[in-house]
């Protein structure tokens, strides 16, 4: 198959920041002499205090210590707000579109002061201050900026808990950052559906014996009933009504956190993702500008959650820091039609639209006509995030989406890396549908073997990042050893991302997936080993390997082996008994799609599953299962292959 290759239209071209030259100088700089280069755009943010340090990392695999910027003081509320208010406070800052389409609000940038100055007031009251940890657990409603910011505004550091997970995720992560005050709503609405977020946090400070947490501050969302602690909860609007809307912004250390995020990783519980002040924004906000090739007026829509990392670089921070206007839904792409997503492109003239393969994929399924029937004339740039986009999902979203008219830009990047690395720029770089292209400037990916052999030119390998980019995350939360080992431990003095990728002959990137036991569902990060400890949390389980599959609408689908207890009946019933406790114990995004209940699962001598052929049978490719020689048991694989669930 020849590779198809999408040349930069004119139109893109001419409106680009950057078109190939200046992208290819402008890397240039920004490899060969980092500390100018950065220096100058670290200058694209206030300093109350302005650095004179630009940059001192190093990827010593037992000294891993990231700095940029580090002797200047900022604060990222006056970076998102304040600065502003003089030449567009009257500008519309947040639009928020509800579920119900007839819900929706204009926020501009005055208001957004007002509303940001009393959280953080109410926070205040409640003693939060300057390094304080603060939970929130949040629809997507407007609120969900506003107690950023405010965390941001007086220096604490806020934890996001997507409200998709369930209590016992949510009471560990109280737990792993000593969380003092929780931020939730009485419930979520979500494709009119529900969502117990107060009774949620109920029960997981309930699990707690020892609960930080002081103080529970609750949105009032649909005005559902909900239980109400005297002396640990108050509802928002009334402890709003105590204070002003006048609450200056705390000035902090570039290298300040400014937030924790949990993330699935091959091992153990979620790492909380530490994130700094400075360079977190510098990047956020460049990488916002250059990659949606945003100008001035640009009506800007990222429909991921604030629960994920996207939602906080490309939903708050990085639009806000550039004065952006941007789109808040909080809705689905299926309700109430699924046409939603263009309707709602129409509606509020959206110019550049963010999304994940797995929500276009899930559209494809719909037809043509629900985008159709839409005009979508105001779209200029397409992005994607989360996994890869298959070229199939990559035509349509060019073709029926954009009418051949708009760019796409695929964005790889993680958690961990704060902002995106690998991206076509609209005006810059030549589009291959499947691949993320090329580096963001600064970035250097490097191609290594699994020896750790660094590869040229055309290959195959892990990807790694050479030397630090200012949005990289600095520590795990409470834990530096296991951010060096995690991330700096495989390769001698290169950041690992757990990424397999191809390079080819124009220096392009191709993502082909995680290479360690973590699975990307829907766009959603899910390390196997969280699904296992799960499952055999359930009394009548006594082993289980979780893999993933390819699947059709998700990307990947999570297939469970799973070995009972002497005794027990595998059949249906307890399939859909044990996807219910999974989904009840982490939350919907990790139900087992398949269930294979296995007498055994197959394990070298030594006692380790041999995952890799776990995987194959999953693909319903068992024909090349490679070596099994070091099988202990090698009857257990003819059994796993007769019983395979998925079946093509
Ligand atoms: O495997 C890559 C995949 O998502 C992982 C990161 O997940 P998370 O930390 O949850 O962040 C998701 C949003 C930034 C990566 O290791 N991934 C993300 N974007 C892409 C991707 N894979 C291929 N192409 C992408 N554009």
């Amino acid at each position: 198959m020849t590779e198809r290759v999408v040349d930069v239209q004119d139109a893109w071209r001419e409106r680009g920041l950057v078109d190939d030259a200046k992208y290819r100088e402008m890397y240039e700089a920004s490899v060969s002499d980092p500390e100018t280069f950065w220096g100058e755009h670290g200058k694209r943010i206030d300093w109350m205090t302005p650095f004179t340090k630009v940059k001192d990392t190093s990827f010593a695999p037992d000294n891993v210590s990231i700095k940029w910027f580090e002797d200047g003081k900022t604060n990222v509320a006056h970076n998102c707000i304040d600065r502003h208010l003089e030449t567009r406070g009257d500008q519309v800052a947040i639009i928020w579109e509800g579920d119900d389409p007839n819900d929706d609000k204009h926020i501009t940038y005055k208001e957004l002061h007002g509303e940001v100055c009393r959280w953080a007031n109410v926070l205040k009251n409640r003693g939060v201050e300057k390094g304080s940890r603060v939970i929130l657990y949040l629809p997507m409603i407007p609120e969900a900026a506003y107690a950023m910011l405010a965390c941001a505004r007086l220096g604490a550091i806020h934890a996001i808990v997507f409200g998709g997970f369930s209590p016992d995720s949510l009471a560990s992560r109280i737990k792993g950052c000593e969380a003092k005050l929780v931020i939730t709503a009485d419930e979520g609405l979500r494709g009119g559906r529900k969502v117990p977020l107060k009774a949620n946090v109920d029960e997981a400070i309930k699990r707690l014996d020892d609960a930080s947490v002081d103080h529970v501050v609750v949105v009032r969302r649909t005005g559902g009933n909900v239980t109400m602690e005297a002396g640990r909860d108050v509802y928002y609007d009334e402890a709003a009504k105590e204070v002003t809307d006048d609450c200056p912004a705390v000035p902090v250390e570039a290298e300040h956190p400014l937030f924790i995020l949990y993330t699935s990783g091959s091992t153990g519980q979620p790492k909380g993702v530490v994130h700094t002040t400075g360079g977190y924004l510098v990047y956020a906000a460049m990488t916002h500008e250059y990659v949606f090739d945003y100008h001035e007026g640009d009506v800007y829509w990222c429909t991921a959650d604030v629960g994920w990392v996207t939602g906080h670089s490309y939903i708050v921070y990085g639009p806000l820091a550039n004065g952006a206007t941007t789109l808040m839904f909080e809705g689905i792409p299926t309700y109430p039609t699924n046409g939603r997503f263009w309707e709602v492109v129409d509606k509020h003239k959206v110019n550049i639209f963010y999304t994940a393969p797995t929500a276009i994929r899930s559209l494809m399924g719909g037809g043509e006509a629900p985008v159709k029937k839409t005009s979508r004339k105001s779209l200029r740039v397409l992005g994607s995030v989360g996994e890869p986009i298959n070229p199939e999902a990559w035509e349509w979203y060019y073709k029926v989406v954009g009418d051949e008219r708009c760019s796409i830009v695929d964005t790889w990047w993680q958690t961990e890396t704060g902002g995106i690395l690998i991206t076509p720029l609209p005006g810059a770089t030549k589009l291959k549908p499947g691949s993320a292209t090329r580096p963001f400037f600064g970035v250097q990916p490097v191609m290594v073997d699994a020896e750790g052999k660094e590869l040229d030119g055309k290959c195959e390998g892990n990807l790694c990042i050479k030397d630090s980019w200012p949005g990289q995350m600095r520590t795990v939360y409470g834990d530096h050893e296991r951010f060096e080992q995690t991330y700096f431990a495989t390769y001698k003095n290169l950041y690992f991302t757990g990424d397999g990728a191809r390079r080819d002959e124009d220096g392009y990137y191709w993502i082909t997936g995680r290479v360690d036991d973590v699975i990307n569902v829907s766009g959603h990060r899910m390390g196997t080993a969280e699904v296992e400890s799960s499952l055999v949390a359930h009394k009548k389980v006594s082993e289980a390997a979780v893999v993933g599959y390819p699947h059709n609408v998700k990307g990947q689908g999570i297939y469970a082996y799973v070995t009972l207890n002497e005794g027990e009946e595998g059949d249906d019933a307890l399939r859909k008994e044990l996807v219910a406790w999974v989904r009840k114990d982490i939350g919907p995004i990790a139900s087992p799609d398949l269930i294979q209940f296995s007498p055994g699962l197959p394990k070298t001598r030594s006692g380790k599953i041999m995952r890799r052929i776990l995987r194959k049978i999953a693909e319903d490719d068992f024909g090349s299962l490679g070596d099994t020689s070091t099988l202990a048991e090698p009857a257990v694989v003819e059994d796993l292959i007769e019983n395979r669930q998925n079946r093509a």
